[in-house]
């Protein structure tokens, strides 16, 4: 029975960190990756995975995390979770600067990873039967909101990424697997969409009973990786119960109607 390895992004934090953790917990063995090195390290201590620090949208730090993966191991599964959103302004007030960081982080850094990362997966399917790429995009990359501007933008570039690079693997083992979640509440995605403003932040999620939490994507995520080799999960959509579309957030506790007779 191979161990099989996959390359986590996004380890430092979130659903990225809680992904390293279920996979670990199902056996794979991991290699996380995230700028944040001294993170990493501490869930390199606790959980055995291995790490690489490196900033997704440097392309010389790119090359060299892959020049290290080739030497350190066959990679049968890229999960990347690396990204974010900055801002809610609306268009015509959107800064550039934001806009720019969610296209590098979201979209090139997607593209760049796939490219570099896709003769290892391509060697890892050819010896041991089929290798995976997972992405995290989200629900913003299928529905418009106001002020979703630029992560709706980066968000439904990286999801269109995706389904393209289904399509043009067709015919090779190589399963592409889209995980779009809804609200999930990790302690650091919303604080920095909204510059650092923690008021703001715990607002969004104020008297959501159960946001998804990013132990619930990973399950997600491990499930679809665990599953049979010719099963091939396209497309993920997952929310809370309280958010039955993205613009159909229940406030206060869940409570069955006509039901107190
Ligand atoms: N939270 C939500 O509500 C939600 C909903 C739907 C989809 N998503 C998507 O799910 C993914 C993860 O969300 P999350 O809530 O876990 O986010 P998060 O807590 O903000 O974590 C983002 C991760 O990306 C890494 N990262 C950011 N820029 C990077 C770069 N240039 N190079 C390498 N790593 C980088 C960060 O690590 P370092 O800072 O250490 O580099 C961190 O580990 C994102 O793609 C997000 O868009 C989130």
């Amino acid at each position: 029975m191979v161990t099989r390895r996959a390359v986590v992004t996004g380890a430092s934090t979130g659903i990225g960190e809680a992904t390293v953790r279920n996979l670990r917990a199902r056996g794979w063995e991991v290699v996380g990756v995230a700028r944040r090195a001294e993170r990493l390290q501490t869930l390199v201590d606790e959980v055995g995975a291995s790490a690489i620090a490196c900033d997704l949208t440097d392309a010389d730090a790119v090359d060299s995390l892959l020049a290290e993966l080739e030497e350190s191991g066959p990679v049968h599964a890229l999960v990347q979770v690396a990204g974010g959103a900055r801002g809610t302004e609306r268009v015509e007030d959107a800064s550039i600067a934001d806009w720019q960081w969610m296209y590098d982080v979201n979209v090139l850094a997607t593209q760049r990873l796939v490219a570099g990362i896709l003769p290892q997966l391509r060697r890892a399917a050819e010896s041991d039967g089929h290798a995976d790429a997972v992405f995290v995009t989200s629900t913003a990359a299928q529905i418009a909101y106001p002020g979703g501007s630029g992560y709706n933008a980066a968000k439904a570039a990286e999801s269109m990424l995706v389904k393209v690079l289904r399509q043009e693997l067709n015919g090779e083992p190589i399963r592409v697997v889209e995980v779009a979640p809804g609200m999930v509440h990790t302690e650091e995605f919303t604080l920095n969409r909204l510059g650092g403003d923690s008021l703001a932040a715990e607002a969004v999620y104020a008297g959501v009973e159960e946001p998804l939490n990013a132990h619930d994507v990973a399950d997600v995520i491990g499930y679809a990786l665990d599953a049979p080799g010719h099963v091939n999960l396209d497309l993920i959509t997952m929310r809370p119960v309280a958010q039955s579309a993205q613009h159909l957030l229940a406030r206060g506790p869940l409570r069955v109607r006509g039901g107190e007779g």
